[in-house]
């Protein structure tokens, strides 16, 4: 009743008042904020979506019907020559309603391999050709900004959202977002880089505190952001949902205006992720431009504080001007005529190859791989095998027409899979589907729909499929998104009736001398360490999008060489991550479930110390010599590369680090070098070594050689000093280490660094609590 009243009364207001005209993209920037009245500026800074908001004193239909469902819009100013621009999800491809009322044609998107499949590829290429495929569904779709890329690091293996996000290291997770942010714009559509920053996990992230010291900030959480902000200026970032010590981030002025802006030069738009209602005129002041989805009490709020003086209307202004640079870029505004047919059939080639260069060979004893051609009666084992995971649930997912299973994707490639075992798993599917079908409708899009979890097989039946198969081809699935994180129990670890599996059928697929392979149709890390020895091959297939069969046969049958690399380490215990001591693991846990939340209170979390401060992943693996089960960078070939010839030149403030890769196997493939710094030592304690800079080779025939060459800007050898609240490289003796993984360098070249370079910045974003530090 409030919001309907409001929005007569500004109608009212609207018709009332002499109201001075401009034009968008005829009248200047400031003429047009100068022709607006407060209540036009204090709505416009408000998304449109929220049901009974239709824009702007009703003056236009419901915006949410120019895209169905798309997660967004904003609110149009027709008077002024504003339109409505639309705003859709999201990392693996766009997402929106497939299905229209009274309408014939559908509106499927495509799949995409999810982020943490494009960031295993080291190829930025690549990701971007993906992102331009992305962006034209986008703009062909009548979109204007897609949400995406996700890229925050993964702290712990356990966060739901982490097939969102890229790497455990923010040099792969900037680099990855810069590509797919030039790629999506190249097609003249906008990206939205986020969740900025410190969105680690999914247990009540709309409160929870992320107490991050500021070394750890700028080293790990926010360095990813800055690399994608200065590489490809996405044309928004969105503010994530949590704290960062003690002040939403959305309301954070020295985040999103004295870094972003100020130090990192962003030009874009800051829009919210899609909260409730915050402190509005926090947000504004802090350089939050748009706040989604959008409450009108946003906008009364604005309003008022304006009024009452507590709210500058400079403030105001500021963010008014930024959404209609904003607007100004859109195809809505251009008055683009989408056809809504974007190439769907060239676009699942791109994503087959693309997700091809993803798959990371993680074992492959006596060349078990690739399988020989045409085998006709593979025992295919495990759930997912047939029911194939795309990606993840939740805004990460896509309204996709198909997936093709591991099932049909061998039988594509030419192979025939065991008639007997497949068809206990379509019994056990219908069945298990039947029984969920209640639960699956109450959990709807966003929770995505339940799995049936992995039957148990008898072992009588597996010991006579090893009579009459070739070879077994098991997989193990995981599913995850947002709102929720992952258990340790029967998620990270295998559960008990997938180990049985494995027990049984390496045991009788060894006695009689057939092979094993396993593939992980997964959206994170899992444990290997307690069950790797068992089959003779493993493949990380990861969710590899709508092709996901398909692109997993290519790698079976050889067809496409594996050269994904982990851009995470998997470690041999969950707890061996520092993280895991204060990550809210085992919790249940619902983003906004009251419930829970009290539940949550009871065990006093609301925040998380980041206590492993910038010893994230193999910063720390490597560093301590903790054993890991794969190491970071890690993955196997079909053939063999030998490393020779490096070399390191200071050119100009760069040094550029050369090294001959070649291929000493059988067949062709393509390999991922790279680079790890060894620094100098200073005033603070470095890591062994850090990622600095990745290549990737062509496709090099046997015996064929490259050499690639990689640049290191001088100041990205900096280590962040709080004291001094600066980037300090320090001089002295440093060491390239080129390798295949962090485990495993080839060559190594020194070079020195004669004048320490000190960059000072703001002492922003101060830590308010104490914490037990790791040294
Ligand atoms: C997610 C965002 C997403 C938004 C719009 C939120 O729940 O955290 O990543 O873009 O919804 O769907």
């Amino acid at each position: 009743m409030k919001k309907i009243s409001f929005l007569l009364s500004f109608a009212f207001a609207l018709a009332t008042q002499a109201q001075p005209t401009a034009k968008l993209g005829v009248n200047s920037i400031d003429e047009v904020v100068k022709a607006m009245t407060l209540q036009e500026k204090a709505q416009f800074l408000i998304g449109s979506s929220i049901t009974n908001f239709n824009g702007v004193g009703a003056v236009v239909g419901n915006t949410m019907n120019l895209v169905p469902g798309a997660a967004g819009t904003t609110v149009p100013i027709p008077r002024l020559g504003i339109p409505s621009t639309v705003l859709a999800d999201g990392p693996a491809g766009l997402r929106i309603a497939p299905i229209r009322d009274n309408d014939n044609s559908t509106y499927y998107c495509t799949g995409f391999p999810i982020s943490t499949v494009l960031a295993s590829t080291w190829n930025t290429d690549l990701v971007k050709k993906v992102g331009e495929a992305m962006g034209n569904e986008v703009r062909e779709y009548g979109c204007d900004v897609l949400l995406a890329p996700g890229m925050n690091i993964h702290r712990n293996p356990l966060c739901g959202r982490n097939f969102e996000y890229y790497s455990e290291d923010p040099l792969i997770a900037g680099k990855m977002a810069a590509a797919i942010v030039n790629g999506v714009q190249s097609q003249g559509v906008g990206t939205s880089i986020k969740h900025f920053a410190g969105n680690n996990q999914e247990t009540i992230r709309t409160r929870n505190d992320a107490r991050i010291t500021q070394r750890a900030l700028r080293e790990i959480y926010l360095k990813g952001f800055e690399i994608a902000v200065k590489e490809a200026q996405p044309w928004t970032v969105m503010s994530s949902y949590n704290k960062i010590n003690g002040t939403y981030t959305q309301e954070d002025y020295e985040l999103l205006t004295t870094i972003l802006r100020d130090e990192w030069g962003f030009k874009g738009l800051v829009m919210s992720d899609w909260t409730g209602q915050r402190n509005t005129a926090a947000q504004v002041h802090a350089g939050n431009d748009l706040m989604m989805p959008g409450q009108i009490e946003q906008a009364n709020e604005i309003v008022a504080k304006i009024k009452s003086g507590e709210l500058s209307e400079a403030d105001v202004d500021a963010c008014v001007k930024r959404m209609l640079q904003y607007i100004m870029l859109t195809p809505h505004f251009k008055d683009y005529k989408f056809s809504n047919k974007p190439d769907l059939k060239a676009h699942a080639a791109i994503t087959r190859n693309s997700a091809a260069e993803g798959m990371v060979l993680l074992k492959n004893n006596e060349a078990t791989l690739p399988l020989t051609a045409g085998l006709k009666n593979i025992a295919l084992f495990g759930i997912t095998s047939y029911d194939f995971i795309a990606g993840g649930t939740g805004s990460g997912d896509v309204n996709k027409a198909y997936v093709v299973d591991l099932q049909q994707g061998l039988q594509n490639a030419g192979f025939g899979v065991q008639p007997k075992i497949k068809a206990v798993y379509d019994k056990f599917r219908a069945y298990e589907y039947e029984k969920l079908q209640e639960i699956n409708k109450q959990r709807g899009w966003y929770l995505g729909p339940l799995r049936p979890e992995e039957p148990v097989i008898e072992e009588s039946f597996i010991n006579f499929r090893a009579d009459d198969s070739d070879l077994a081809i098991i997989t193990f699935g995981r599913n995850s998104g947002e709102g929720n994180d992952r258990r340790i129990n029967a998620d990270f670890e295998l559960s008990d009736a997938e180990r049985a599996l494995l027990t049984n059928v390496t045991r009788d697929f060894h006695a009689k001398g057939k092979k094993v392979v396993v593939i992980l149709n997964v959206g994170g890390v899992i444990e290997t360490a307690s069950w790797k020895h068992l089959p003779d091959a493993i493949l990380l297939a990861w969710q590899a999008g709508q092709e996901g069969g398909n692109t997993v046969a290519d790698a079976l049958k050889g067809t496409v060489n594996p050269s994904g690399h982990l851009p995470m380490t998997f470690p041999m215990d969950y707890t061996d991550h520092p993280s895991s001591r204060n990550f809210p693991a085992g919790f249940v846990s619902s983003w906004d479930d009251e419930q829970n939340a009290t539940l949550l209170k009871k065990k006093d979390v609301g925040f998380t110390n980041y206590e492993e401060d910038i010893w994230v992943g193999y910063r720390y693996f490597n560093t301590n010599k903790k054993e890991v089960s794969y190491p970071f960078g890690y993955g196997l070939s079909y053939t063999t590369f030998n490393y020779s010839n490096a070399d390191v030149k200071k050119s100009g403030n760069d040094w550029k680090v050369t090294v001959k890769v070649t291929n000493t196997g059988k067949v062709a493939g393509k390999e991922v070098a790279q680079i790890y710094i060894k620094a100098a030592p200073g005033e603070v304690k470095k890591p062994l070594c850090e990622l600095k800079a990745f290549g990737k080779t062509q496709l090099l025939s046997p015996g064929q050689s490259e050499i690639l060459t990689m640049t290191i800007k001088n100041s990205d050898l900096a280590s962040f000093n709080e004291g001094k609240s600066a980037w300090v490289v320090d001089a002295g003796q440093y060491t390239a280490l080129i390798g295949a993984s962090v485990a495993d360098i080839r060559q190594s070249v020194q070079f020195a660094v004669a004048k320490p370079q000190i960059t000072e910045v703001h002492n922003v974003l101060k830590m308010k609590n104490e914490m037990n530090r790791m040294k």
